[in-house]
């Protein structure tokens, strides 16, 4: 897939997902494949307030393009936060008009787009002008399931200059539930002539395709399905395991969470490190035998020598499929 000038090696993406698509679990995803990596949302305020958007922005490790997630209202803001990003090294830059959080939406950013888009289209030209690099939007159906924008949006996204749209096919009202709705997804890509890659509910290989037979989507993008499963996006690449292994059978569930793991370690201090692991190591433990037994007892431990002992004992052998 190719956004303006930025030719992907593929065409499944990581999700920018706040909390979870930080430097360690973009390596993790990294090491399997994937055509792309979204960072977590950034203030674009805070950007340009500090100059820093915190320790996200490290790119160490990062051998695929990463593209930097902003959120605000100002079109001269996020277009200020955009230069930011370029100067530190983003392949792409792309523009939160999804995200349903009230502390989000009330100062009229993220999902709000969806219902100015007049605002939206002033965001995108700002910050077309602003940097070289692609700028990319990524909107919901609709504010609400009853009033669909997102084609309109779309269009008026590519006219001020997009270089293509991710469409998170719920709408703002659903938030991250019920099924994704392939026929907007459909409308979106019938709607402009740049890359449309279609997100919500990919949770396999097999969805990704029928995503991709029902719309038509250039890309797909994979957020939650990557959470305890970070080969995913390499799997629908037919990559995995994509390490250089003959087989995804020499690859154990330990190792991969060994290697995360000390992504943490290294990227912040030991006693964040092990909290931020819990969530993770529940989601690697979910659908195995005995895994609220395993949640209640890593929940309770602090060392990190003592928890990758758990993981061992729980996950032994287990390879990853
Ligand atoms: C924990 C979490 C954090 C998220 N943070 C962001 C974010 O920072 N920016 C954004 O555009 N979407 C965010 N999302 C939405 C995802 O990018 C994605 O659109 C959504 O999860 C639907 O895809 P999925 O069904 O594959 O998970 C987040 C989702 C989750 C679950």
């Amino acid at each position: 897939m190719k956004i303006r000038n930025l030719e992907l090696a593929g065409n499944v993406v990581l999700a920018p997902m706040a909390g979870v698509t930080n430097p360690p679990f973009r390596r993790v995803v990294q090491r399997f494949g994937v055509s792309a990596v979204w960072t977590e949302m950034i203030s674009a305020r805070g950007l340009v307030a500090t100059g820093r958007a915190g320790r996200t922005m490290d790119l160490r490790g990062h051998s695929v393009p990463t593209v930097f997630q902003i959120y605000g209202h100002e079109p001269a803001v996020m277009a200020d936060a955009a230069r930011v990003l370029e100067q530190r090294g983003a392949a792409a830059v792309d523009l939160n008009m999804g995200c349903p959080a009230r502390r989000i939406v009330g100062q009229g950013a993220g999902a709000a787009l969806m219902k100015d888009v007049p605002r939206a289209g002033r965001i995108v030209a700002s910050v077309r002008r602003a940097v070289q690099i692609p700028v990319t939007v990524k909107i919901r159906s609709g504010w609400d399931d009853g009033a669909p924008t997102a084609p309109g949006l779309a269009r008026v996204a590519e006219q001020e200059g997009a270089d293509a749209v991710v469409v998170h096919a719920r709408s703002r009202s659903k938030i991250h539930s019920g099924p994704a709705s392939m026929s907007i997804i459909a409308a979106v890509r019938d709607s402009v002539g740049i890359p449309v890659i279609g997100n919500g509910g990919v949770a396999g290989v097999r969805d990704a395709n029928a995503m991709q037979e029902a719309t038509g989507c250039d890309g797909v993008m994979v957020g939650r399905g990557a959470l305890g499963r970070p080969w995913l996006p390499a799997k629908i690449l037919g990559l995995f395991p994509g390490t250089g292994k003959a087989s995804g059978k020499d690859i154990t569930f330990f190792d991969v969470i060994r290697e995360h793991y000390m992504h943490h370690m290294q990227w912040e201090e030991p006693s964040k490190a092990v909290r931020q692991m819990r969530k993770h190591l529940i989601w690697y433990s979910k659908g195995f035998t005995g895994s609220v037994g395993f949640r209640c007892r890593i929940v309770r431990l602090e060392d990190p020598a003592e928890v990758m002992e758990a993981v061992k004992e729980f996950f032994g052998e287990v390879t990853v499929s």
